[in-house]
């Protein structure tokens, strides 16, 4: 067996976790999620689950992967085989979520070349560039697996050499980017507006749907609920502070959504791009945004899909991570083989996710492959994932190994355990089990409610054959 990898410094272990935190889910997802799902009252809900589930969920996955020393099947299955699906369930994820998410990955990539070649130079045609590339049948799948390559090659290398550089270099830089792009966006002539829509709860626009977009916003933002923060951890030293990890990365990830929205919204409404716009939104709203600065703005949204693309991609890294370590550690695959096979697999979703936007290709209940995929990760799989492995932290762990797992035997002071453990073992749980609930009952009238169905489906039948997996 090969060794096990682990982080070279607790710098390097921040900026990788946060590295697979911070991605589109944030600076892409979050904006046009928020907008289309009513704006202040999403992000409210949206924030409040974040505090008291993102990070007691986080905080656990560390827990749970650096206790067990294994990654996320591995460390289900070591305690008790009837919980083995728990952690298959994430891989599965993992294939599902890079089943779409290189697809946007290849767009920011796409990106960087047409803001350098003359995207801006035309700002009527933005949005009709937008829709002609992504139903463009060919283009888009080049780009996609130039952005898949990029991924091979870096967790080809490991985590300790290849994820963790990365990380370290490229997050700062995105940071500094969203912070131009922010100012620039709020001294636009009705910016006020946006930041109206944004941050001022409207409550009539809530119902059980909106809820459950908040929870899986969550849970994808933060790379929960599928094991990728258990398999981090489990390259995590027992010296760290897991506590402090969960906070920063959690905190981190927060204020990058927040700014996303802050550089996206006060632009949209000074343009007047619809909030509904959807997965096009930032594609649009950023060209437009810097369209009339000439070469300067050139420069600027270039810069600002550069940082996109390696967002993405060290968030895609951890997800491509989760299923090499999987076949690494339960199916004996050396780190090349395990990188090949799993990436093999996602080329061929994507290229159905990639092409089920031009309209072409197999549909589920009216639905294509791109929306299958993100449905079923991001309102299902991810948040039931997470109730999974709270129920399974609280019933099935021992309490005062968690503590010590968490306080480093006693060493870090911890004084909410009291209520974290409450959380994980009865709160969480069960506010999970309601929204999903009344999400899917909700999600009957858009028409997505059977494929939701189908997801419960699959967890159930993994369940059933959680001995065998
Ligand atoms: N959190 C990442 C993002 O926001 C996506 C992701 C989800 C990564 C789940 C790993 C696991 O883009």
């Amino acid at each position: 067996m090969e060794k096990r990898d682990s982080w070279g410094s607790r710098l390097g272990f921040i900026m990788a976790a946060a590295g697979s935190a911070v991605g589109l889910g944030n600076i892409w997802k979050f904006p046009y999620t928020a907008g289309s799902n009513g704006g202040g009252a999403f992000v409210l809900i949206y924030l409040i689950f974040v505090v008291f589930i993102g990070f007691s969920i986080m905080l656990t996955e560390f827990a749970v992967g650096r206790r067990k020393n294994l990654a996320a099947v591995g460390a289900f299955k070591s305690v008790d085989k009837r919980w083995t699906f728990a952690g298959v369930i994430g891989v599965l994820s993992g294939f599902l979520i890079m089943g779409f998410y290189p697809v946007v990955g290849g767009w920011a990539l796409a990106y960087v070349f047409k803001t350098f070649t003359g995207l801006l130079s035309a700002p009527d045609a933005i949005g009709d560039v937008f829709g002609g590339f992504i139903t463009n049948a060919w283009q888009p799948l080049l780009w996609m697996l130039a952005f898949l390559l990029m991924n091979v090659v870096i967790v080809a290398r490991g985590v300790s050499t290849g994820i963790e550089q990365a990380g370290k270099i490229l997050m700062p830089i995105l940071f500094g980017i969203l912070i131009i792009i922010s100012i620039k966006g709020l001294t636009l002539p009705g910016a006020a507006a946006g930041m109206e829509f944004l941050f001022k709860p409207d409550f009539s626009a809530i119902n059980m749907s909106v809820i459950l977009a908040a929870l899986g916003q969550a849970f994808f933002s933060l790379s929960l609920g599928m094991g990728c923060m258990i398999t981090y951890g489990s390259y995590l030293k027992k010296s760290e502070n897991l506590v402090s990890n969960a906070a920063i990365v959690t905190g981190m990830d927060t204020g990058v959504a927040l700014l996303a929205g802050i550089a996206m919204f006060p632009a949209m409404f000074a343009f007047g791009i619809e909030p509904t716009a959807g997965p096009g939104l930032v594609f649009v709203v950023v060209p437009h945004l810097f369209a009339e600065m000439g070469g300067v703005g050139v420069l600027f949204a270039g810069l600002f899909f550069i940082a996109l693309t390696v967002a993405a991609l060290t968030s895609s890294v951890s997800l491509l991570e989760v299923v090499v370590a999987y076949l690494i550690d339960e199916r004996k695959f050396t780190r090349r083989n395990a990188v090949l096979a799993s990436s093999g697999v996602m080329a061929l979703l994507c290229v159905l996710a990639s092409l089920s936007l031009g309209g072409v290709g197999p549909m589920l209940f009216g639905t294509g492959a791109f929306d299958v995929f993100d449905l079923l990760t991001d309102k299902i799989f991810l948040a039931v994932g997470g109730a999974l492995l709270a129920v399974f932290a609280g019933w099935r762990l021992n309490k005062e190994e968690l503590k010590n797992e968490i306080t480093n035997n006693g060493e870090v002071k911890f004084g909410i355990f009291g209520l974290w453990y409450g959380l994980v073992k009865f709160v969480i749980p069960v506010v999970i089990a309601i929204v999903a609930i009344g999400g899917i009952l909700d999600g009957f009238e858009a028409g997505k409610g059977p494929i939701m169905l189908i997801g419960l489906g699959i967890i159930a039948l993994f369940a059933a054959i959680s001995k065998k997996l």
